[in-house]
């Protein structure tokens, strides 16, 4: 018996074999879930990474901010489950012109797109998928920590400060009908959209010395932790937890500048 036995989820955000929601698809697997994918634009490849997948899953379309998609999402699913236990949120994006220092010069236009798609989409793909969760389920979204600023986060840090209150809102409303709503903070990963943020001081890279930082270390490569957090969450181990952030980021976000003693981890 697997952690995810008999439970069906629906994940957004596949792209490559290293997106987060790949991961957490791969994990959810071999916890026993089963899993229905979407796929933004490139289904084709989607499809083609699903086929990587310990068992080969189905994929629909969904852009996030297309109404059509998201109105007939639930038929669409219907078409391989009748019910859901869970769904990843696993989806942002800023345009260029959103990010990387520029925030000063962001025009509402590039602002907009960023909270449609990484912020306000969580409301829309929870309602969407209501009538397939009416009886509880649980809603598992990516954050990175928006308690601070980042340098070349900029406007995506206000959109992951949106997307964490807009969980917690949506926890609110929808704890009655037994659906818990939370977010795993995860530090830096390897991934397409983290190689699209740059720290704004031509390193080409967005970590922000995490792994000195962190207590435990961190390895940006090593997916596991946040996979396996995403997987508890879907899980009836946290009966009573909505409206949560849990970080797995090594410990970063506790620590000021660096920790007492040097990270065993690297
Ligand atoms: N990689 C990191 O360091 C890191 C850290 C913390 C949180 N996160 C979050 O994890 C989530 C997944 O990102 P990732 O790092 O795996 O990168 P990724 O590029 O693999 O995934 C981003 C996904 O968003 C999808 N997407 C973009 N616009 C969309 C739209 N309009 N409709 C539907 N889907 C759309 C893309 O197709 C892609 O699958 C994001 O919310 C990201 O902010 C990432």
């Amino acid at each position: 018996m697997g952690l995810l036995t008999g439970k069906t989820l629906l994940i957004t955000g596949v792209i490559t074999e290293s997106s987060i929601a790949f991961q957490v698809a791969r994990a959810a697997q071999e916890q026993g879930a089963r899993v229905v994918l979407t796929g933004f634009g490139r289904v084709s490849l989607v499809e083609r990474i699903a086929k990587r997948l310990p068992e080969p899953a189905p994929v629909t379309e969904l852009d996030v901010t297309d109404e059509e998609q998201l109105s007939t999402l639930p038929d669409r699913v219907r078409e391989h489950t009748d019910r859901l236990d869970g769904v990843l949120h696993s989806v942002a994006y800023a345009p260029p012109g959103a990010l990387d220092g520029k925030f000063l010069d962001t025009t509402w236009e590039e602002a907009a797109t960023a909270l449609h798609v990484s912020t306000y989409s969580l409301q829309a793909l929870t309602t969407s998928l209501l009538p397939l969760m009416d009886r509880g389920g649980s809603v598992v979204g990516l954050d990175f920590d928006a308690s601070h600023t980042w340098s070349g986060y900029d406007w995506m840090g206000v959109a992951k400060a949106g997307l964490e209150s807009c969980a917690r809102y949506l926890a609110s409303h929808l704890g009655a009908r037994g659906i818990r709503v939370n977010l795993v903070a995860a530090g830096p990963l390897s991934t397409l959209a983290a190689r699209n943020i740059s720290a704004g001081d031509g390193s080409g890279t967005f970590d922000g010395g995490w792994s000195e930082r962190a207590p435990l270390g961190w390895d940006s490569r090593n997916f596991q932790p946040v996979a396996n957090a995403c997987v508890a969450l879907f899980s009836d181990l946290f009966p009573a937890t909505t409206g949560e952030i849990v970080h797995v980021d090594g410990g970063a976000h506790a620590v000021g500048d660096r920790p007492a003693h040097t990270p065993a981890v690297r």
